[in-house]
């Protein structure tokens, strides 16, 4: 580092180069530890981990499986509360001989349900160091497991609506569980926003449901013309529910943000209506000027698009109550970007255009707002349950699989990370998705009017274009390439206080591991990528979360040995025990009590 007061520069480690080891790998200096790992006590009376013995009672108690966000709630310095998505399941992985849904054991079944959904456990440090560690005795009074089975209640204009109402919930306001919970975000009044993503996936009989169904269905990735699509969990031979031939009703009821009080271990989730239904990745919240809640989320999707929601409250300091309302009423917003140069000079190669800067100028259109649609043949029901529809009728712009979006807390620009899509052609390439067959993904920067988050217009430009600095589609915001690591597939993103970007990758089509990077987003270090750390074989790198101390970073290391054909008996990782591997969340933390980054 170049010492205190310097908003640039300050990143200094050694980066650690592209690699395929079974390993957590950090730089010279850094050391890192697991934190808690799938199977591990959560509930205190949650019995020890046994592979070959897992049954769904012990899964309900235990750290689910595949650890996505994670955000840390202080209990005072040395005490934390940890949150953590558990996004999906590898019931290859998890189990000896397991080959499909149909096959599947029903106790198999129910574990997997267990596995889903959300952790809270309680943390403590070791020593004064940036090394945290999972409590394992005593009262955790917070600590508890949410899973698809968790009963939860609906909120915003589009509760009590017919179009979510089932046999089981006449009522249209009540909801089992939540699935494939990916990214989130925590609110200004301390609870944490975590998003159900690929719900599609744990359906069957969509070849069955009325034909008014059917286009719906088809635009939120279902099947309607197969009974089992291939690969599918049988979730439905445990509970019909899942049968879409018998409850249409129900995949309405997922493709949330839900709201969930660490700090109330009783009390309900909250799947916020006003948000839209769509594959959320993640949600952001920052306030606007005026202090009203903005909401960033992407819908991660190929060719899907970057939404806001504008509460029409405000934030007021201390009044839970009121905040807490917030998220129940507002304007949801999605995203058009147009660019300023020529459309001639977007081939797809990649190619800056000639003033330099695939950038521009952009607006967020409104799509409804509280009980108003202003989707002409909408309700504002259908507005929020079918929000891929309603943005496809306005104009909006089809991205590159928007996934995390993060505020600067320095200069107040907004980043989304665009993770990949290798079917947009070179017809289809835009200046904000100026690359065809985006095999390795790009980074935008959008910058409200006014630095206001509640504005409506923005500008907005292309630092990154992600892949082998070699290959010249390759963009580093002109910083000088020869001095920057390869990056490919950006997916979570995290701001450490200095204003420095932190990129977690998923995918890395470059065919190392993927990892966490660091890039300046100001300054003359803008656009140098360094490599932080890569994660063991066959793992996507998640949260990643600095704490505000600037001591440690936590990283979910989701699907380690996640590779084609790895089975139990044959595994493609063994971290982190040296056995089966385990989705874990891990921390690092400078040896020397340095602020990561230096
Ligand atoms: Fe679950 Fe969009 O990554
Ligand atoms: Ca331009
Ligand atoms: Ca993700
Ligand atoms: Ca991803």
């Amino acid at each position: 580092g170049h010492g205190k007061g310097h908003a640039h520069g300050r990143l200094g480690f050694t980066p650690v180069g592209p690699n395929t080891k079974d390993a957590l790998v950090v730089p010279e200096g850094y050391e890192s530890a697991v934190v808690v790992r799938w199977g591990d006590p959560v509930l205190p009376d949650a019995p020890a981990f046994d592979f070959d013995n897992q049954t769904a009672e012990a899964q309900a108690k235990q750290f689910g499986y595949n650890c996505d966000f994670v955000s840390l709630f202080p209990l005072g310095r040395d005490r934390a509360l940890l949150w953590v998505n558990h996004e999906y399941t590898d019931e290859n992985l998890m189990f000896r001989g397991y080959t499909d849904g149909e096959s599947a054991t029903e106790e198999q079944i129910k574990i997997a349900l267990a596995a889903h959904g959300g952790s809270i456990v309680e943390l403590r440090r070791v020593g004064r160091s940036g090394r945290w560690e999972l409590v394992t005795t005593g009262r955790r009074r917070y600590n508890r497991r949410i899973t698809a089975e968790t009963e939860m209640r609906f909120t915003g204009p589009a509760a009590g609506s017919d179009l979510l109402k089932t046999a089981a919930d006449p009522t249209g306001r009540r909801v089992r569980g939540m699935l494939n919970n990916c990214a989130g975000g925590v609110t200004p009044w301390g609870t944490v926003l975590t998003c159900e993503e690929n719900f599609n996936q744990y359906f069957v009989g969509g070849n069955g449901v009325p034909e008014a169904n059917k286009p719906a269905l088809n635009r939120y990735g279902v099947s309607t013309t197969q009974a089992v699509p291939s690969g599918n969990r049988r979730f439905d031979r445990v509970d019909e529910r899942f049968d879409l031939s018998k409850h249409p009703n129900e995949i309405n009821r997922f493709g949330w943000v839900v709201e969930i009080d660490p700090f109330d271990p009783d009390s309900v989730p909250v799947k916020h209506t006003a948000l839209g239904r769509f594959a959320h990745e993640g949600a952001t919240t920052t306030l606007a000027k005026d202090g009203r809640v903005v909401v960033y989320s992407g819908d991660d999707g190929r060719f899907e698009y970057i939404y806001k929601f504008v509460s029409k409250g405000r934030f007021r300091r201390g009044d839970d109550r009121h905040n807490r309302r917030l998220l129940e009423e507002g304007t949801l917003y999605v995203a058009r970007f147009t660019g300023d140069s020529p459309k001639g000079e977007i081939d797809g190669s990649g190619r800056l255009p000639r003033d330099g800067a695939f950038d521009g100028h952009g607006e967020w259109i409104p799509l409804v707002s509280g009980d108003r649609s202003f989707v002409p043949g909408m309700s504002a029901a259908e507005v929020l349950v079918f929000t891929r529809l309603a943005a496809d009728k306005v104009g909006a712009t089809k991205m590159d699989r928007p996934e995390d979006i993060e505020r600067n807390p320095v200069t107040g620009a907004v980043y989304a990370a665009l993770t990949n899509n290798s079917n947009r052609t070179p017809a289809q390439a835009d200046e904000a998705n100026p690359r065809a067959y985006n095999k390795h993904g790009h980074v935008l920067e959008i910058v409200e009017q006014g630095n206001d988050a509640g504005a409506t217009r923005f500008r907005w430009s292309v630092p990154l274009v992600c892949g082998d600095p070699a290959d010249p589609s390759t963009y580093f915001a002109g910083y000088d390439k020869s001095k920057v690591s390869p990056i490919s597939c950006p997916d979570n993103l995290a701001f450490d206080g200095d204003g420095n970007l932190w990129i977690a990758t998923d995918g890395n089509a470059l065919g190392s591991n993927d990892g966490l990077f660091a890039m300046p987003v100001s300054g003359p270090e803008r656009g140098r990528v360094r490599q932080f750390l890569t994660v063991p074989r066959g793992a996507e790198t998640c949260g990643p979360l600095i704490t505000e101390d600037g001591l440690s970073v936590f990283v979910a290391v989701q699907h380690p040995g996640e590779i084609s054909g790895a089975t139990p008996d044959s595994p493609a990782s063994r971290w982190p025990d040296g056995d089966q591997p385990r989705p874990s969340v891990a921390v690092v933390w400078h040896r020397r009590g340095k602020k990561i980054g230096s």
